[in-house]
């Protein structure tokens, strides 16, 4: 597995149709290769609008553009009131137990975002009131899932995009290795840009209103959250991971810090350059993320946190030295950013036990002690029946929001969306009734 496809600098572009690299496994990429001529605006729009992308010809070129669709709503949106809640008029105490202003990043692709969504309004944005959401996030045929978040108590950004191939640079190629990425460099690059991102929106939202966060929890659209995260993740000065899952360097699948310690973090291209001045070479995901925060003094601290990735890929069993184990969903946890899917348990206890010892510590690894994970046989797609052993677990509330976005009409999909974006002060998506069409079919 850690030598899987050569490096191949000849590469520009995507491969249609290949296998997915570890991280983006599940991100549906393959609307990369796009050529739905209907979209082609939207795409041109969005390229234009990727605000201090280093990448981005367009970014200074199309300003006068950029800024007409970039619309700011004072009048809709929550922070102009500030009697109410208004980003620059947060008090010191936060809701939760945090004290200053939280901006909560999420990205990646919404595929089973009706499992995951209502765990991360509930034990993430609600536990923290007061904090801005920002999304960043890849159109495809489930964004229309991504109107779960019109619950989520504010909502600072939107934007769903059309991801373009992005350029590979000279330093990239050193720094970055396609081992272990069937999509190569390239597949990392879009990574990262999903991740900085996140950052520029944070940074532009920030210039916007003329105020400085004082916290960024950077968290996954495929995250599905067990508990609550709590006030302890939140380490001035230190940036927090999830134990496990490092893969030779620090599991990148969230990451809680405060401003100083995020930019850096977060900074998963720009840093790039220095990384290769450094003489960093050959990294993948999480090494590079370790050599970042390393080479830029950052101290990490790794606990184990209340979520796991829902997967839809599928891994041998049981998985072997270098494997990946998948946990299921009802597992007691926490299970600190592990894969997992809904599933019947094949292995528990002593299974699990003898399993866990068998794996690299520093590869895929994940805290197993004391009964808190149970395995899936994920060999297979997900086995039939595996919806109502999602609710199950997860309790009527989060079982009644599932079956909700499958029963969903356009014209309810479209006046939820439309709901949300009125509570957003900067959207930058389709429009809404493409999105809901894309997912829910044509009819009317
Ligand atoms: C601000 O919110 C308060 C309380 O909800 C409301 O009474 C007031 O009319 C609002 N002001 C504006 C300008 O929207
Ligand atoms: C931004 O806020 C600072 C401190 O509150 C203030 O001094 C400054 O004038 C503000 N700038 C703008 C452009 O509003
Ligand atoms: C963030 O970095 C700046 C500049 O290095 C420093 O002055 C400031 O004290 C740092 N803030 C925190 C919270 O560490
Ligand atoms: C990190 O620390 C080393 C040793 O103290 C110092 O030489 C280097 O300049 C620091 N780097 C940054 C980016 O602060």
């Amino acid at each position: 597995m850690m030598n899987g496809g050569g490096a191949s600098p000849g590469r520009k572009f995507f491969g249609a149709g290949n296998l997915l690299p570890r991280w983006l496994t599940d991100l549906d990429w393959r609307f990369l290769t796009l050529t739905i001529p209907a979209l082609s605006l939207f795409v041109f729009v969005t390229i234009t609008f990727t605000p201090s992308n280093p990448y981005n010809p367009f970014s200074s070129n199309f300003a006068p553009l950029r800024s007409f669709f970039l619309v700011d709503r004072p009048n809709h949106h929550p922070a102009a009131n500030s009697s109410s809640f208004g980003a620059a008029n947060h008090s010191p105490a936060e809701g939760g137990g945090v004290r200053g202003r939280m901006a909560v990043c999420l990205v990646g692709g919404a595929r089973r975002f009706e499992l995951t969504g209502p765990s991360i309004v509930e034990r993430v944005l609600k536990v923290y009131p007061e904090a801005d959401l920002f999304l960043h996030s890849p159109y495809d045929k489930n964004s229309f899932k991504l109107l779960l978040l019109s619950k989520a108590p504010r909502i600072a950004w939107v934007r769903i995009f059309q991801p373009q191939p992005m350029p590979e640079t000279q330093p990239e190629l050193r720094v970055l290795t396609s081992s272990g990425s069937p999509n190569g460099i390239q597949g990392l690059l879009q990574y990262f840009n999903l991740v900085e991102g996140c950052l520029t929106m944070i940074k532009a939202y920030q210039e916007q209103r003329n105020f400085t966060y004082d916290w960024i929890v950077r968290t996954r659209v495929d995250g599905y959250w067990t508990a609550p995260l709590g006030p302890e993740f939140f380490v001035p000065g230190t940036y927090l991971v999830p134990t496990g899952s490092s893969f030779g360097g620090v599991n990148d699948r969230l990451g809680v810090g405060d401003m100083n310690t995020s930019i850096v973090a977060l900074s998963r291209l720009s840093l790039i350059p220095q990384l290769d001045a450094a003489g960093k070479h050959q990294l993948n995901s999480e090494t590079s993320f370790r050599a970042q925060l390393t080479t830029q003094n950052v101290s990490y601290v790794a606990k184990r946190l209340p979520f796991c990735i829902v997967s839809d890929r599928q891994y041998g069993f049981p998985p072997a030295h270098y494997g990946v184990p998948v946990a299921a969903m009802s597992s007691p946890g926490p299970l600190s950013g592990a894969k997992c899917r809904p599933c019947t348990v094949a292995c528990r206890d002593k299974c699990v036990e003898d399993i866990m010892k068998g794996l690299d510590q520093g590869w895929s690894w994940t805290n197993w002690e004391k009964g808190t994970l149970h395995l899936c046989d994920a060999h297979g797609e997900w086995e039939s029946g595996w919806e109502k052993i999602f609710d199950r677990m997860a309790g009527s509330r989060m079982a009644s929001e599932r079956k909700r976005v499958w029963k969903l009409k356009v014209r309810d999909c479209v006046n939820e969306f439309e709901e949300m974006r009125r509570r957003t002060a900067n959207w930058e998506a389709p429009a809404s009734a493409e999105i809901c069409k894309l997912g829910l079919g044509k009819a009317r």
